[in-house]
Parts: structure tokens; sequence; C-alpha cells
């Protein structure tokens, strides 16, 4: 990852200074490299000609400048939430760029997808059909739509983000996928283009990948069979990145390794969903030493981010890379483990566990592989207001998210009128 590296022993986004940016912007800070964000794009964009297409998952990092530079090279987006087009809108994207998909699209959700004029609906389950045919036929609309089938293929990832399971909650199981197609191609106001799933996020392997692949296609055949002619066939995100030592099979050979599985088939369009691919990498979190605190087995470096900040390893105990931002730094650690805990009330409250690190009161850190769901997933729990985002562009830097106020926390929230 070339876009944060060492010059002269300090750590730099492209050619800005962590230090740098640390001391104007503040800390817990965001940085994300603007040229990272492009390259893994154009790596997933290139070996997709049209019709095929990436649809970048908005989830992984909403920003509106991350969705921006996205959007001017072309990007289509999947989304979650009305939230998230209304985003991608502001931010450039075109609505005819945008996927849909979400297990509890609202009524409100899906009128407003409608109104704006989104590219489909990744539908996921028979209720949501029967909605969205009613919202689209009570305003003379047509809805496209792709069903999500659940493949039942296990993505071998942490069981949070594995969702292809017939255990999981997403999608249409395999064998009550016909009967599902069937009722969309008779309800009014619909369109049946795809099929489309979904299995999982950070996979490491490509085996789950082309399993799930078979199962769709052998569906497709049978929908053909039925009468029933698919055009789009969206395989969603998932493909890992390197936090530690994973090896994730790379973006050229996983796209490769999925349309060779097209060939057969001239007519199938193929979408992928990535998030976190474009974005983990992307972005480093940088946090202060607030405090050393050295203990019998193991040592504290007490940061002033917390879990508010960045979620993953609380929830996920998922690894991120720290190191200090001065790579000079010999001080204050007794050579026993640390453990990089945060500010947060919670003994959950960690950012690493058990690292060699040297650290002392005052010093940066960087914790790599926050790009994505890092600020996505952050929160003001124990009133913290959420940090700031920086993007950088060779020599510039942007403020493109300003750190909260106190204000902006309470903003919403009412005294009682009368004490009670
Ligand atoms: N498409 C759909 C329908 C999804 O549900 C997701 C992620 C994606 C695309 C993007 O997957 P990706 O390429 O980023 O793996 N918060 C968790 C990740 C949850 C992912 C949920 N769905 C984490 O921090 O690891």
């Amino acid at each position: 990852m070339t876009e944060f590296s060492y010059i002269d022993t300090q750590l730099h986004a492209e050619s800005c200074s962590i230090p740098d940016l640390a001391e104007r912007h503040g800390t817990p800070l965001y940085v994300y490299s603007r040229a990272a964000i492009e390259a893994n794009w154009r790596a997933f964009n290139q070996h997709l000609p049209s019709p095929h297409r990436a649809c970048y998952a908005v989830k992984a990092n909403g920003n509106l400048a991350v969705l921006q530079v996205l959007a001017r090279l072309g990007a289509a987006f999947d989304v979650v939430s009305g939230g998230e087009i209304a985003r991608v809108l502001r931010a450039g994207g075109r609505a005819e760029h945008i996927v849909f998909s979400g297990v509890a699209k609202s009524h409100e959700e899906i009128a407003y997808a409608l109104q704006v004029g989104i590219l489909q609906f990744n539908v996921e389950s028979v209720a949501e059909l029967e909605r969205i045919s009613q919202v689209a036929s009570a305003t003379s609309q047509v809805a496209r739509i792709s069903l999500r089938v659940n493949p039942d293929v296990d993505a071998k990832t942490h069981p949070y983000i594995a969702t292809g399971l017939e255990a999981n909650k997403f999608g249409i199981p395999m064998r009550d996928a016909v009967a599902a197609f069937r009722l969309a191609s008779q309800l009014p106001g619909l369109e049946v283009i795809g099929v489309d799933c979904h299995i999982g996020s950070q996979l490491t392997e490509l085996s789950p990948f082309l399993d799930a692949m078979d199962r769709m296609l052998a569906l497709v055949d049978e929908l053909n069979d039925a009468g029933i002619e698919i055009t789009h066939l969206d395989m969603g995100g998932g493909l890992g990145v390197t936090y530690a030592d994973e090896t994730p099979p790379n973006v050229s050979d996983y796209i490769k390794a999925m349309l060779t599985k097209l060939d057969d088939y001239p007519q199938l369009a193929l979408y992928l969903e990535p998030g976190r691919a474009i974005v983990a990498n992307a972005g480093i979190l940088v946090t202060r030493v607030e405090y050393f605190k050295p203990s019998e087995k193991k040592d504290f470096v007490i940061v002033d981010a917390g879990m508010n900040d960045m979620l993953r390893p609380s929830l996920y105990q998922a690894f991120h890379r720290i190191e200090n931002v001065n790579q000079n730094q010999h001080t204050s650690t007794t050579g026993k483990p640390c453990d990089v805990v945060g500010p947060v009330c919670e003994t959950g409250d960690f950012l690493g566990q058990d690292r060699q690190l040297q650290a002392a009161e005052g010093d940066l850190l960087a914790v790599f592989g926050a790009g994505a769901y890092g600020f996505a997933m952050s929160s003001n729990y124990n009133t913290r207001v959420r940090p700031a985002e920086v993007m950088v562009d060779g020599e510039q830097d942007y403020l493109v998210r300003a750190r909260e106020t106190l204000d902006d926390l309470w903003q919403h929230e009412r005294l009682l009128e009368h004490e009670c």
C-alpha cells in the first residue's frame, strides 16, 4: 500500500505528513487517500467492460467526498437505505446507476427510489416483492427488480459478516426461488431483470464465490426453462483485503474467474458490489496517546480514539495494524505486550490487543485499514463527538467532514418544558 508510507521516519498519506494533518485537524482523525480509492476502483472497473459493472457499496464509507470521487469515475452504487440514495445523489452520482439492496425497505424508501429512477431493486423476500409491486403500480411506474437468492454457501468468514447461509436473514431460500420469480413475473408494476446474491464480507478465498456462482447459474438455467429470461447476475460484494497476513485473491483473478463462468451466458451482465475492497486500505485512523499505563502482565496504551470511533475490533475481534506515526520513537514501553485501548467505559473498548508497540504520551498512532466500516460505524457513545475526516490528494488535504461539536450532539434533544 504505497499511499501510506514513511518518509524520513514520519508516516505520510500520499505527500501529506500525518503529524501535520493531526496538528491542523486534531485527533482522532480519519485520513483517506484519493489516489488509493481511485486505484482500487480502477482495479475493478478495468476488468468489467460494459454491460458488466461494479457498484460501490456505500455502506462501507458513505462520506460525500468519497462518493464524489467515485461518481466522477462513473461508478455505480449499491445502497441499503433511502438515506444512502440521497447521499449518492447529493455527491453527484446518477440515480440510474443505483442498485437498492437491504431486507427492510419501507414504503417511503421504495416510493423515493422509484421517483428518482434507480436502476434496480435487489428484492430480499416475497413480501417485499408484493410491496414494491403495490407502490409501483399505485403510481403507474415499473420497478426493475433482481431477486436476492440465498445460495447457502459457507463464506468462511466471521459469523457476523456471513450472509449467504440459510440461517441468515438475507435473501430468498434457493428452493423457493423459482416460485418467487414466477410470482414476480406476474405481479403488476415489476420488470424482472436479474438474480442477486451476497454471501458475506472479508472473504479471503475464491471458492465460495465460485460455488455461489455455480448455484446462481443453475438457477438462471432453471428460470430460462420456465420462460423467465434473466439479463443481470449480481454476485454482491465481499472480496477481502489484507489487514494482517490474509492473502485474498487479487481483483483481477477474482473477476476473471467469475467472467470465465459466464462464457456460456452471453446474455448475462455481471454486477459486483465491492465496498471494503475499494476503501479499507485507502484510509487510516490517526489517534493520539493520552496515557501510557504499565501494569503487571501487559501495558496499556490509552489513546483518544475509542470503540465509538472504530468499532470493528470490539465487535468482530477484527485485527487492524497499529503503528507509531514516528518510526524513531523508542520511549516508554517496557517490552511487554500492549493493549491499545480507548477512553470509553467498556472493557471491550480496544483497538488492538497484545501488540508490540513503542509509544509514549503525546505520540500519534495510525490504525491501518480503517477506510471501510470505520467512520461508517462510528457513534456518539459516551457523548463523544465523532472524528473529523480528511481526504488527501497529492500535497493537498481537504476536510471532508468537520469534527462534531457538543451542540451537534444534542441539537435534536429537548429539555422538558416544565420542571417536574
Ligand atoms: N452488497 C451487499 C448486499 C452487502 O450486504 C454488503 C456488505 C456489500 C455489498 C459490501 O460488502 P464488502 O465488499 O464490503 O465486503 N461491518 C462489517 C461488514 C458488513 C458487511 C455487510 N454487507 C465489517 O466491518 O467487517
